[in-house]
């Protein structure tokens, strides 16, 4: 099959292209390199390196015949979506706006979307499902919830299929080591952890440990990126082979807290890592966790990759090598 990835050169994205890669399909990466690695792009990749602002750059790559495309090309600091929305319209909607209509003129049925559990918002009950109602709490959700939409009603109108991946909290590394260089400027806690396992900062800010949960610190649903990799896979052979459209939820359906994450962390390095308690982070729910039911069901998808161990582990095997 041909695969052509938008924002292929990012933080999943190359994950995505190795998944694809490993079983003999063919891979384009369309990444402008604002915030992806050159490095981390294989050299069986096709590439183009421009913006998804650029339409006609967009149409001429899609004229190439591909049997599937995956958007991953978006901001995703849902902070910085609360300061600046500008910047967050202009990517993540017009960008999106000009892949979907591309996909229509170039007939390209098979679109696979990078959202995020961020469309869902504060938590009404746990583990959050796919009916589960969607109220972003920021900008950047609601982009998310934006593309989704539109996807939706392409389907209805023009009978092009798509899946939409929600993510929970992406992380890890691969595991054989393929990627060479790590994601620029990270905000995300284990990044941040890992930072000051390097020597980077001097200290992990806990945001907030009088939550309601087991020990008062957040709890999230990390899940490997590799797993999530393997779940595009069986996204496109679910669009090429079912021709239908599916909106799924991917996470580990366990939650981990922020203190396990630390703790972990400490073990697999070795090192000391300094923590201070702050204040909550403002828009932080408690708790998030998944439930992966309809992935496994209709994918045959299961998060093989994402125990704390193999996440911290890879992720320390990623720095240390950088
Ligand atoms: C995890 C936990 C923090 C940093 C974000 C986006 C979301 C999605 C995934 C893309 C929380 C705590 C964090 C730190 C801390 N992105 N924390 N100190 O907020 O769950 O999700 O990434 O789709 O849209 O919002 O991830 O890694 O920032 O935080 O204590 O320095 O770690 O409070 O409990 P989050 P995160």
């Amino acid at each position: 099959m041909k695969v052509l990835l938008f924002g292929g050169a990012g933080y999943i994205g190359t994950h995505v292209a190795l998944a694809f890669l490993d079983r003999g399909d063919t891979v384009g990466v369309f990444d402008d390199f604002s915030s992806g690695l050159r490095e981390n792009v294989q050299k069986e990749c096709i590439l183009y390196e421009h913006s998804i602002l650029d339409e006609k750059a967009v149409n001429e790559a899609l004229n190439d015949g591909w049997d599937v495309v995956v958007h991953l090309a978006a901001f995703k600091a849902a902070g910085e979506s609360m300061v600046d929305p500008s910047k967050y319209a202009l990517n993540n909607i017009t960008g999106s706006l000009n892949l979907i209509r591309g996909c229509q003129a170039h007939s390209v049925n098979a679109f696979i979307l990078s959202s995020s559990a961020a469309v869902y918002g504060e938590p009404q009950y746990l583990p959050i499902d796919e009916k589960h109602p969607t109220s972003p709490l920021n900008y950047y959700g609601y982009t998310k919830r934006a593309i989704e939409e539109n996807l939706e009603w392409f389907h209805q109108l023009h009978g092009s299929n798509y899946v939409s991946l929600r993510y929970f909290n992406a992380a890890g590394y691969d595991a054989e080591g393929k990627m060479r260089g790590l994601e620029k400027n990270p905000a995300n806690l284990i990044p941040v952890v890992m930072e000051v396992a390097t020597g980077k900062r001097s200290a992990i800010q806990v945001f907030g440990n009088d939550y309601d949960t087991s020990d008062g610190t957040g709890v999230r649903d990390y899940v490997h990126v590799t797993d999530l990799a393997d779940a595009h896979v069986k996204a496109a052979d679910y669009l090429l082979k079912e021709k239908q459209s599916l909106i799924v939820n991917l996470g580990s359906e366990s939650g981990l807290s922020v203190r396990e994450i630390i703790d972990e962390t400490r073990k697999v390095t070795q090192k000391e890592i300094k923590e201070e308690i702050v204040g909550r982070r403002a828009g932080d729910p408690a708790k998030l966790v998944a439930s992966s039911k309809m992935a496994k069901d209709i994918l045959g998808w299961e998060a093989k990759h994402s125990s704390l161990n193999q996440i911290i582990k890879t992720t320390w095997d990623a720095y240390q090598k950088s």
